[in-house]
């Protein structure tokens, strides 16, 4: 496994990283708890460090499943959680409505809302804890931007979590250049990015953040699944998984992604690789990506993820891999 910086601060974090949405079931049409703590204890032999997770992930499932999976090896994982999404509060700026199931609609029961004001981060970082079992959070993100809290509010306040050693490294997600202008010195940056939405680097994040020393994390780095080629056009997928109702999982298009897939075959027979890990390698071969937070949902999957840090791509296999997917 290979570690890089994250951003100023002393934590090293691996290159792939462990996203802990997906284990939680809640907008994924559920999920195994056994596999998921497996999940993450196979990531963490292989050399994974980063878990990324948040509060609003199953209303504190993920989080308490994280917490229950580095018992006694606390010292192995980097744990990174998020603030900003809350459910039990009606405050700041409202943003859906969900289920215990992730289902979004009018009739479901919980109303989720923004909100970054000092306070609120304050009882969110006490409870997140509590449901990590530990006493400090290594790395912690806004989770979404918000317009009713002025930003240098709450990095006042996340200044203070960390002088008090609750939280040890500032992230944000969700967020622009002038949002993060707006933090001044933070860590880390976590985005979409991936193969199919290279807006980061287009508009010119990404290199914003590689000049600033703030480490880029990009989620969705399999685009849900779709970036596998292990998706048939007829996959069924459960009540309440979010690809159900995502344009991108219709038939024709799942199809058209297989087939611009099946072009990197011969990459991934060369390097003995499954075409996720192939994905996954032009991922964090991009300049200026820290630690690719990969979802999997049981220990084979991460184990395979996990792997795919051994594979050193050609400049020329990114151009073909980046122009076979444009
Ligand atoms: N900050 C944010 O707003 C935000 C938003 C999204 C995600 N994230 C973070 O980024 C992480 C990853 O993103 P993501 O969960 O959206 O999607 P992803 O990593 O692009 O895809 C994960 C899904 O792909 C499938 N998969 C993963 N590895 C596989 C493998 N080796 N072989 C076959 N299938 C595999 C699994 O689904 P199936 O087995 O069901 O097909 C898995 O749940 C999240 O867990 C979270 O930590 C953050």
């Amino acid at each position: 496994m290979l570690y890089r910086k994250l951003g100023s601060s002393n934590i090293d974090v691996s290159i792939i990283g462990f996203g802990a949405w997906a284990i939680g079931g809640w907008m994924w049409g559920g999920a195994d708890e056994k596999q998921a703590i497996a999940a993450i204890q196979a990531s963490l032999d292989r050399g994974v460090n980063l878990l990324d997770t948040a509060p609003i992930y199953g209303f504190g499932h993920s989080e308490e499943l994280v917490g229950r999976a580095i018992q006694g090896r606390r010292d192995q994982a980097v744990i990174a959680t998020k603030c900003g999404l809350i459910w039990d509060r009606e405050e700041g700026e409202f943003h859906f409505h969900a289920d215990d199931r992730g289902i979004q609609s009018r009739a479901s029961e919980k109303k989720v809302y923004k909100c970054l004001r000092p306070a609120s981060v304050r009882d969110e970082v006490e409870k997140s804890l509590k449901r990590l079992q530990t006493d400090r959070i290594d790395l912690y993100q806004t989770h979404w931007q918000e317009k009713t809290t002025p930003i240098a509010d709450t990095m006042a306040e996340l200044l203070k979590l960390k002088q008090e050693g609750k939280i040890r490294a500032i992230g944000v997600s969700n967020a622009n250049v002038e949002h993060i202008k707006q933090y001044g010195q933070i860590d880390s940056d976590q985005e979409k990015f991936n193969l199919l939405d290279r807006n980061l680097a287009a508009n010119g994040q990404l290199d914003f953040c590689r000049q600033n020393n703030i480490a880029v994390f990009p989620y969705s780095p399999l685009a849900n699944g779709l970036l596998t080629g292990k998706i048939s056009p007829d996959r069924k997928f459960n009540p309440g998984d979010l690809r159900a109702a995502n344009l991108r999982f219709r038939k024709e298009n799942i199809a058209k992604i297989n087939a611009k897939l099946a072009e990197l075959n011969p990459i991934a027979e060369r390097r003995q690789a499954s075409l996720a890990q192939i994905v996954i390698a032009w991922t964090f071969s991009q300049p200026g990506v820290t630690c690719v937070l990969c979802g999997a949902r049981d220990e084979i999957q991460a184990q395979e993820n996990a792997a795919a840090a051994e594979i050193q791509l050609t400049a020329e296999e990114i151009e073909t891999i980046g122009r076979t997917m444009a």
